[in-house]
């Protein structure tokens, strides 16, 4: 099926290579909308499942951004739409298969951390797998990568340092920390995030761990970058909800943009 699918996508896409592939995370499309020169609904693709979320288009997006070919994912499938582990990332293999060599992967995130603000954006440095689940399960595909990966430097640190150094440069303030994916769709209960506290998190979300063991499983160099859309259940009196984290990406998405595109001019 992998070579079906990207078959059909370097027929539509020609002589484009992408070295950088971006999976755009709740309400930070918008840099999809702006470069698009190709795009590919993925209800069009053989072996792409259909996204459901809302804020998320749902299609490949391919486009020269400062002087680098890129593939984006204009919204992502994730495990509590119903989709298996497997179908969550099927993109990431399909990236690599194109000739992607740096995964850029973002979220919107809940922070656990007591000094992060909503519209923060956060470098992910790590992360906690606590979905209960692991891509990796199942016959190994030798050819992508070995049966017990290393997990010892998921999100590069070289990178981790340029995304600050750009940061820095671009005046874009960045929290960093570690990020751990649960199921979802439920936020947190109070003592859940209490619980990713003590374990060690700074935000939680509901995606993005999937990916990026997949890209590291296949050789990947990955960037993790979280918006921090509202403090976690508990962490803040206010109740949560996904209009309420909409808006909060939409606050950071000019920030997010700025530094996105200055990290793929040094990539
Ligand atoms: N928890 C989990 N996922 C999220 C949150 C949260 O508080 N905010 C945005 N995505």
């Amino acid at each position: 099926m992998l070579e079906k699918t990207v078959e059909y996508i370097k027929q539509k896409i020609g002589n484009f290579k992408p070295q950088i592939g971006i999976v755009l995370g709740s309400g930070l499309g918008e840099l999809a909308d702006e470069y698009c020169q190709i795009s590919i609904n993925y209800a069009e693709i053989p072996g792409f499942e259909v996204s459901t979320v809302k804020g998320h288009k749902g299609r490949l997006v391919f486009a020269e951004i400062n002087g680098k070919d890129v593939v984006m994912m204009q919204g992502r499938f994730h495990y509590y739409e119903g989709h298996s582990i497997q179908k969550v990332v099927y993109p990431i293999k399909v990236f690599k298969k194109l000739g992607v060599e740096t995964v850029i992967l973002t979220n919107a995130a809940g922070g656990v951390n007591a000094s992060f603000n909503p519209s923060d954006l956060m470098i992910i440095t790590d992360h906690i797998n606590f979905m209960g689940t692991n891509p990796l399960i199942g016959e190994n595909d030798d050819s992508l990568g070995t049966r017990f990966p290393d997990m010892s430097e998921v999100y590069s640190v070289d990178y981790v340092e340029l995304v600050k150094k750009v940061g820095r440069e671009v005046g874009v303030d960045l929290q960093e920390g570690v990020y751990m994916a649960l199921t979802g769709p439920s936020y947190e209960t109070p003592a859940e995030v209490q619980m990713a506290r003590i374990l060690g998190a700074d935000a939680v979300g509901m995606s993005t761990v999937p990916e990026a063991t997949v890209a590291v499983w296949a050789g990947m160099k990955v960037i993790g970058i979280s918006c921090i859309c509202n403090s976690a259940a508990g962490v803040s009196t206010v109740g949560l909800s996904h209009e309420e984290v909409i808006k909060a990406a939409n606050t950071a998405k000019d920030k997010f943009k700025t530094l996105v595109k200055e990290v793929i001019k040094k990539l």
